[in-house]
């Protein structure tokens, strides 16, 4: 702690440029994505109909128990390393490692797989040009189906996603505060494409489509009924994946302790409100079986008719926008938990190397671009998608473990910021990100335990013998 503290505290590190405000819209850039303009349509048509707004709640109750855990830690402990660095401090050296290596899940794969959904707005937004993108070259190689049956889908490489997270990685070498300026601007687009949305989807609604608002269970767990509601709560589970990115840039932050705990909370609150009333204002513009689709904003506003045609074209331009930002804070935490990792000598020293010009991590930022790129361009978006969240759950688990331990274990340290009903908040938090972790897939469980497992080779070859602590 007394190392992690004083390293915090050095200015020869990174750059601090970030306030109070970049930091919610960092939170907001990296959580505003995929999981709205995407899943929620997916969510209410397969399992939960009207009811997801419900699960939108189940789910922010999960992320807001690892949240306050977050910003504790996060004002205590401000590293680049996020849940690395707080396991690091209180559960030792191979749990951390463990952590860290299942971030690299959470935000390299994120990165991915956000690049694979704006791949496909990119496309459907050009092909209203009349501009075709062939589907050999839009699409990943392979393909699973529901029973996990891998298949070739005759395309060669998803081009456009490639391309997106390749601009990406230019702007992070160029550095941490042309980023942040890029990602103000696509924060504010975004929430005003989605206000646009809340504000005049509204006078749409037909509240018919709200009734019955939590449709009967069909006889099978998971579809529809109160089994449904949980089970769409962890596919939107993914909606909420972000905020803790912003404790990622604790070293590039003026005044962390201080606003290290606004950035997380602040952009999950918001978050959780805008993603409640998206997710009224859907289901009640259309039934809830027309979702299914890639793009279900768009179907809703379809449904609306000629009134909100004009509507369409800004809600594909604001998800494309906000797609990019996604990918943007998602790679540059990846980049920041390398550069700690590094640092500590657990991983290759290179990625803790700073550029002399633009202060970023750049040997990290280009090889973790480069695993992006291959991911995004060959996989396809579900199985990225449940590794994300078996990396995230796995790493707010800990984080919730880590407040517990501390507070027993030292109670004297100086914590700029408490979890409120302490000790009630890590344990639920560890019991809610368990239960969202149950609805998984059970192949990413095997996937999981198999990168873990490389991961403890890494360690025990190199991590190990380098170790600085
Ligand atoms: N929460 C992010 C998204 O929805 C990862 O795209």
């Amino acid at each position: 702690m007394e190392v992690l503290q004083a390293e915090s505290g050095s200015d020869s590190t990174l750059k601090r440029t970030l306030t109070r405000t970049n930091l919610i819209a960092l939170g907001i850039g990296a959580v505003i994505g995929a999981g709205i303009f995407v899943l929620t349509g997916q969510a209410a048509a397969q399992y939960a109909g009207p009811g997801v707004a419900i699960s939108f709640v189940v789910s922010a109750l999960a992320c807001g128990f690892a949240g306050l855990c977050y910003a504790e830690f996060a004002a205590m402990i401000p590293i680049a390393g996020s849940a690395y660095t707080y396991a690091y401090a209180t559960m030792g050296r191979i749990v951390a490692w463990v952590i860290g290596w299942a971030l690299i899940l959470e935000y390299l794969f994120s990165g991915a797989t956000v690049a694979v959904g704006w791949s496909g707005y990119m496309v459907n937004f050009l092909a209203s040009f009349g501009i075709e993108i062939p589907a050999a070259l839009s699409n990943a190689p392979i393909a699973f189906d529901a029973h996990n049956n891998m298949s070739f889908t005759g395309a060669y490489i998803n081009l456009p996603a490639v391309l997106i997270v390749l601009v990406i990685t230019v702007l992070l070498y160029r550095g941490i505060k042309e980023s942040a300026n890029f990602n103000n601007f696509v924060v504010i687009l975004k929430l005003l494409v989605i206000a646009l949305f809340i504000l005049f989807g509204w006078a749409y609604i037909n509240y018919d489509n709200w009734v019955p608002f939590i449709p009967e269970n069909t006889g099978h767990f998971g579809q529809f009924g109160w089994t449904g509601i949980f089970r769409a709560s962890s596919v939107i589970f993914f909606a909420y994946i972000g905020f803790d990115a912003v404790s990622t840039a604790a070293q590039e932050a003026k005044n962390p302790q201080k606003d290290m705990p606004w950035g997380i909370l602040g952009s999950l609150v918001i978050c959780t409100v805008v993603y409640i009333l998206v997710s009224l204002v859907m289901t009640g513009m259309a039934p809830y079986t027309g979702l299914n689709t890639a793009a279900p904003i768009a179907v809703a506003i379809d449904m609306a008719g000629e009134g909100l045609a004009w509507l369409s074209p800004f809600i594909k331009i604001g998800a494309i926008a906000g797609l990019s930002s996604v990918i943007l804070v998602m790679l540059m935490g990846q980049t920041r938990v390398f550069y700690s990792m590094s640092n500590d000598g657990l991983f290759f020293a290179p990625f803790a190397k700073i550029h002399a010009k633009f202060q970023t991590p750049y040997i990290a930022t280009v090889i973790t671009g480069s695993i992006a790129m291959i991911a995004c361009g060959l996989l396809p978006i579900g199985i990225l998608g449940e590794l994300v969240s078996i990396g995230t759950l796995l790493a707010f688990m800990i984080v919730c473990l880590g407040i517990l331990l501390l507070r027993y274990k030292h109670p004297e340290y100086e914590r700029p910021f408490k979890t409120p009903f302490f000790p009630y908040v890590p344990i639920l938090g560890i019991l809610s990100c368990g239960g969202v972790m149950f609805f998984l897939n059970p192949i990413i469980f095997v996937i999981c335990g198999i990168w873990i497992l490389i991961g403890l080779v890494i360690y025990y070859f190199y991590g190990r013998k380098h170790a600085k602590y």
